[in-house]
Parts: C-alpha cells; sequence; structure tokens
C-alpha cells in the first residue's frame, strides 16, 4: 500500500511542477487553457500547445482542402506539444500521424488590452518532412521581445499535394498551403483573445517554408491574413517549387490499382492505410534531384469551383506585379550545402559528388544524354570546375546556388522590376556553437559559413542548443541580435529602426543598388551585392529568363 502511495506521488510530482497553468481563456471553439513557462532571460510567458485549427484531415478529409475545426466541450488542457505530420524519418521509417493540423502559440500575456505583434513560422523540410514542433522550434530566444510566437504543422507529402488536374475530382492540389492559409485565418479570429494584434502578422518560414511563405504573398487567398513576410533560404522561384501535376494518379499507378475512373481512384486512396501510401514515398526521390519535377510541392490549380491558391505560376504573377507588395525581408546563408556534406558524413562517413544530371533544371526539359552532358559541360565550365569533388569549393558554390541562392537572386529581380519598395536582402555567415552541421562532425566544423537551416539556431531553441548557453557568451550576443532583427521587423516594418541599439542602418534594395545586410558572427554590415551576377545571369539565360535587371552602381 505504501510503496504504491509513494510511487503515486512521485508519478504525479513532476505533473504538479509543471502544471503551473496558465490562466483559463475563451474562444468560440471552446475554453483553453496553457502552461506557464520561462524564457532564456526568466521572463514568464504562456504557452498553448497543439491548439487544433481545422478538422483532423482523415477519412474522406484525405487530401481535401482542409476544414476549419470543430468546437470541443470543456476544457482543452493545450499542455502537450503537437504530433508531427505523417513523414519518413532519417531512417526511413514512418513517424507523426494524419491528424496533424494544430499549432503552438507562445504568448508574454493573455486577455490584454496591450495586443502584440504576431509571429507566424513555417517550417522547411522539402515539402514532405518536419514540424512545428518544441525540439526546434522553442520560442525561449523570442519571448523577451514580447512578441506572439506561432509554430505550425500543415500537411506534408502526398497527403498535403496530392493533385488531380479534373476539376470534379475536387483534389486539385495544395492542400498543404491552404492548411496554411487556414492556420492564418484562424489567427485572425482568434490571436486577440492570446494577447496577439490581429493587424500585425509578420508570416516568417525557411527553405520550403520560406518559399511557402512567399506564395502567401502571391495569394489572393492570403490576402489581408500577412502584413510583414520574411523568406529563409527559399523562395517561390527556387527551382524546386514546382510539382508534378495528377499525382494522384500517379500515386495509385504505384499501388497497382489500375481503375481509370478518377473519383473511384480517390476514394480508394482515401481507404487504404498510411503505409502503403508512404511506401511509394520511399520509393521515389524526394529531396534532391533537380532534373524531375518534384513530386510535392506548389502547384498551378486548374479552374474549379472551390478555393484557389494559386491560378497561375508565381513567375506571372510576380512579373506583372499583381500581389500584395508587404515589407519583405528575402535572404540566404553563405554556404548552404553546409546541411548536404553533414548528411553525407553522417550516413556514409565521407561526402559523396550528386550525379551531374541532378543539377540541371528540370524546367529545361533536357531528356537525351548527350544534351544533358553538354548542358552539365557547360555549367562546369562557368563554374569553372576542373575536378567534380564534392567538398571543393567550386562544387559547394554550384550546389549552393543553384539549389537556393539563385531562387532568391530570381525573385528579388522579379520585385524590383515592378517597384515594390520594401525589400530587404540578406545573407547570414554566423559560426558558432549554434551551428547544428558544425556539432555533428568535426570535418563540417572545418568548413566556413553557415548552412543551409543553420540560422534557425539563432531563432529557435532546439534540440542543439548547447545547455550552457548564456546571453554574454558569442553564441548568446548573436541570438540577441538576431532575435532583434526579426522582431523590429515584425513590431515596426523596418529591420532596423531609427535609433536602435544594433548600431546599422539595414538599406533597403532600390532598383539600381542590390544593398544587403552582412550578418556574421562578429558583425553587422551593409554591403552591396551579395550575389556571384555572372552566374546568375548564366542561370538566367539558361532558364530563357531575359536579363532585365540592371546592374548594381557600385
Ligand atoms: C505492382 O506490380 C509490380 C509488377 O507486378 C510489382 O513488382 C510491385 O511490387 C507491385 N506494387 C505494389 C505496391 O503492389
Ligand atoms: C519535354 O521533351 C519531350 C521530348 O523532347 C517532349 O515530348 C515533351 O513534350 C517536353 N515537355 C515539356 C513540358 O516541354
Amino acid at each position: 500500500m505504501i510503496s504504491k502511495y509513494i510511487l503515486s506521488i512521485v508519478l504525479l510530482l513532476p505533473a504538479f511542477v509543471t502544471c503551473n497553468r496558465s490562466p483559463l481563456i475563451e474562444i468560440e471553439q471552446g475554453k483553453i487553457r496553457g502552461v506557464v513557462k520561462k524564457d532564456w532571460k526568466g521572463g514568464r510567458f504562456y504557452s498553448f500547445l497543439k491548439v487544433p485549427y481545422a478538422k483532423p484531415p482523415i477519412g474522406e478529409r484525405r487530401f481535401k482542402d482542409p476544414q476549419p475545426a470543430e468546437k470541443w466541450d470543456g476544457i482543452l488542457e493545450a499542455e502537450i506539444d503537437m504530433p508531427q505530420c505523417v513523414q519518413l524519418d532519417s531512417n526511413k521509417k514512418i513517424v507523426g500521424q494524419e491528424d496533424c493540423l494544430y499549432m503552438n502559440i507562445h504568448t508574454p500575456n493573455v486577455a490584454t488590452k496591450n495586443l502584440r505583434p504576431v509571429m507566424v513560422f513555417i517550417h522547411g523540410g522539402g515539402y514532405t518532412v518536419g514540424s512545428g514542433q518544441l525540439d526546434m522550434f522553442g520560442p525561449e530566444f523570442f519571448l523577451p521581445e514580447k512578441i506572439v510566437l506561432i509554430t505550425i504543422n500543415y500537411r506534408l507529402g502526398f497527403f498535403g499535394f496530392l493533385n488531380f488536374e479534373n476539376p470534379e475530382i475536387g483534389v486539385p492540389g495544395n492542400a498543404a498551403l491552404k492548411d496554411q492559409n487556414l492556420a492564418l485565418k484562424w489567427i485572425q479570429k482568434n490571436i486577440e483573445m492570446f494577447g496577439g494584434d490581429p493587424g500585425s502578422v509578420t508570416l516568417f518560414g525557411e527553405s520550403a517554408g520560406g518559399a511557402s511563405v512567399h506564395m502567401h504573398m502571391l495569394s489572393p487567398l492570403s490576402k489581408g491574413l500577412v502584413h510583414r513576410v520574411i523568406a529563409q533560404s527559399g523562395s517561390a522561384n527556387c527551382i524546386w517549387n514546382e510539382a508534378q501535376k495528377n499525382t494522384g494518379i500517379y500515386l495509385a499507378e504505384n499501388l497497382n490499382f489500375s481503375v481509370d475512373d478518377e473519383k473511384e481512384i480517390l476514394k480508394y486512396l482515401q481507404s487504404i492505410p498510411i503505409d502503403d501510401i508512404i511506401k511509394v514515398e520511399k520509393k521515389s526521390d524526394r529531396l534532391l534531384p533537380l532534373h524531375k519535377i518534384p513530386l510535392f510541392g506548389p502547384v498551378v490549380e486548374p479552374l474549379h469551383s472551390g478555393d484557389i491558391f494559386l491560378s497561375e505560376s508565381p513567375a506571372k504573377i510576380l512579373s506583372r506585379g499583381q500581389f500584395q507588395k508587404l515589407p519583405f525581408i528575402l535572404g540566404f546563408n553563405s554556404n548552404e550545402v553546409l546541411v548536404v556534406y553533414a548528411q553525407d558524413m553522417l550516413i556514409y562517413g565521407e561526402l559523396k559528388e550528386m550525379p551531374e544530371h541532378y543539377f540541371i533544371p528540370h524546367q529545361l526539359n533536357v531528356t537525351d544524354e548527350e544534351s544533358k552532358q553538354n548542358l552539365f559541360n557547360r555549367i562546369k565550365k562557368q563554374y569553372k570546375i576542373n575536378e567534380y569533388k564534392a567538398g571543393t569549393e567550386k562544387y559547394s558554390k554550384l550546389f549552393s546556388e543553384i539549389f537556393i541562392i539563385y531562387g532568391v537572386y530570381a525573385s528579388i529581380s522579379e520585385h524590383v522590376l515592378v517597384d515594390h519598395k520594401d525589400l530587404y536582402l540578406y545573407k547570414f555567415s554566423s559560426d558558432t556553437k549554434l551551428n547544428y552541421f558544425k556539432q555533428m562532425h568535426e570535418d563540417i566544423a572545418k568548413m566556413p559559413g553557415a548552412g543551409h537551416v543553420e540560422e534557425l539556431g539563432y531563432l529557435f531553441k532546439n534540440k542543439f542548443t548547447p545547455k550552457d548557453l548564456t546571453q554574454n557568451s558569442i553564441e548568446g550576443q548573436n541570438i540577441i541580435k538576431m532575435v532583434k532583427l526579426w522582431t523590429n521587423f515584425a513590431k515596426h516594418g523596418k529591420p532596423t529602426p531609427k535609433n536602435n541599439d544594433l548600431g546599422v542602418s539595414w538599406l533597403k534594395v532600390t532598383r539600381n543598388k542590390l544593398n544587403y545586410l552582412d550578418i556574421s558572427t562578429d558583425s553587422l554590415i551593409t554591403k552591396v551585392e551579395p550575389f556571384d551576377r555572372k552566374n546568375m545571369e548564366f542561370w538566367d539565360k539558361l532558364l530563357g529568363k531575359s536579363v532585365k535587371y540592371e546592374h548594381t552602381e557600385l
């Protein structure tokens, strides 16, 4: 008896200690209560975890546009992190669940008249992996700046991007982007009760999340839901940001379901277990090759009677200039390729070269071997590559530029050309113990600069954050710097307002001057022209874009 009694006390104890509850608040869906937490400077804030913004996208709702969440009875105890959406982990094991359309909300105050700017983060992961969970996106660095921080999940892989060109099937594509859009609508409706200002929403995202946030600027569906945008290492113009049509039929074929009636196909795909669907994903090339049109990502939707997120290509929308010209920060990291090198080292113990043809953008539609070879020879010549070897400076440059940087450049050019005025550009190269990949392998640590994803370590507390982090350390100082730039932008629409304590003025991009902020370990400096313009113009020409952007006056 006694031991059982003691056991139950011991089991309950941690719950008591952590169950430091937030005030109860009430929204249209019902009553909700979060938990009290501490930021990294010791300040208190509230977290509301796993808040549902949509009906679970299961059964007949699988693959379909998301539906607003239902009401609940009683009190929703929002204390436990949200799940991830179904995906393959790095060991190709299926993780996560289909019922995954949740968000985490972190706020300095609730039920207050003093409403705070809202920052909504959209994670990356090639539209196939990732989540907004706490282990990678902890709010502790942001909350001292008194903003409301929200991270969201959206459906991934086939679950988020299945599409049929036949509008009658009711699966026109972009369900995942509509998930994000529904989350933004939920925020408009409810965030005031959490102390957030629905009139000041900054949307930011990284990689595929960066491309996503850019597309919300272009989509009529998201008009009025967002007021500022930050696209980190990803934009709508990236080579990989365009996906295959009719993936519903592709999936059925790969499952040997040979029925012509597309309605029957959809019914079948909605009825089978998750594992069957993911198995097809497992067989397919997922993230890397550029020579094939990706299975997952945005598509231009056919005309249909439902909500259309994208009715024509981002390039077309941009060139007409018919989009919301919101204050916009874009940028990239100095050594994007490190993410791939780190994976190579962890999986193979050595760096591996990508097959050459993987570098050839699918938009060029080069199919025969000879043309591929010719094209790659041109690329090699442009990059002065004599020795095709992963880890060399030239290989790294080619990789980083065609996968990420060219897309950022192409977007900036398009925005400038249509007189979008509120544009800021950055290059991030900070290199400290916060750079995840550097911590994973000593060979990676020796390489210069910041890899893809690594700037996120300066914005979000995560499972790789050093346990002994202090504010005065070089890491701490760099976190303060990054968070300040991002939250200034969220608060004022400018990353460096007058009299800011960062000691720098981040100049806007103008029609003939590509100003950018060079963010490095030791300094913040405004410079001009972060791109290798010759290489950028090489890709412009190859991809058939007329080079209209004027040269920077140096
Ligand atoms: C589909 O059929 C092919 C050829 O018979 C077979 O190799 C494959 O395993 C089948 N796939 C599935 C998912 O059953
Ligand atoms: C790509 O090239 C093939 C073969 O030359 C052609 O049949 C196909 O229509 C082309 N596709 C596009 C999208 O241009």
